[in-house]
């Protein structure tokens, strides 16, 4: 009996606790991490950027038109001549190769969700085809 009192407590108290733990305050935390083991150092810790000369990805219009696309630029870098926000940017961005599709798929969402980002969510299906699509 005492044992039975144990489980329902457990499943009553600490099973909730654990969900919301995990799962509601860091939903993005492994894209988190690789944000900032391979982005920040360029891209800030908030995602400004540095005006200029890294585009930001916080409430960047680049990022939002079309979330999936980081996967690419991610992988394989990008330069180019481009415009985000209002700011024009040609610094080159090499490309991340060690980075697999998973572990690409976790910054985008990460990304996606964070600093006031509300970009919804990209699934691992849509990352695989768009690098599918840019392997050179
Ligand atoms: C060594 C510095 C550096 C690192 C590290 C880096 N980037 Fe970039 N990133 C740049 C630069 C510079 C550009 C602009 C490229 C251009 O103009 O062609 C850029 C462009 C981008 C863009 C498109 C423009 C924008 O900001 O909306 C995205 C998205 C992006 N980077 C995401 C990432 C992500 C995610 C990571 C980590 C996995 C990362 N970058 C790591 C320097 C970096």
């Amino acid at each position: 009996m005492r044992q039975k009192n144990w489980l329902v407590f457990l499943i009553i108290f600490i099973l909730p606790f654990l969900v919301w733990q995990c799962g509601e305050r860091q939903p993005y935390r492994h894209g988190e991490i690789l944000y900032q083991n391979f982005c920040t150092n360029c891209h800030m810790d908030n995602g400004s950027g540095l005006k200029g000369l890294i585009p930001p990805l916080a409430q960047a219009d680049y990022v939002a038109a079309d979330p999936a696309g980081m996967a690419c630029i991610i992988r394989y870098g990008l330069s180019d001549t481009i415009m985000v926000n209002d700011t024009l940017y040609n610094q080159p961005m090499a490309g991340i190769k060690q980075l697999t599709d998973f572990e690409i798929t976790n910054i985008i969402n990460y990304i996606n969700h964070a600093w006031g980002n509300a970009y919804g969510y990209t699934s691992y299906e849509t990352v695989k085809s768009r690098l599918d699509s840019c392997k050179n």
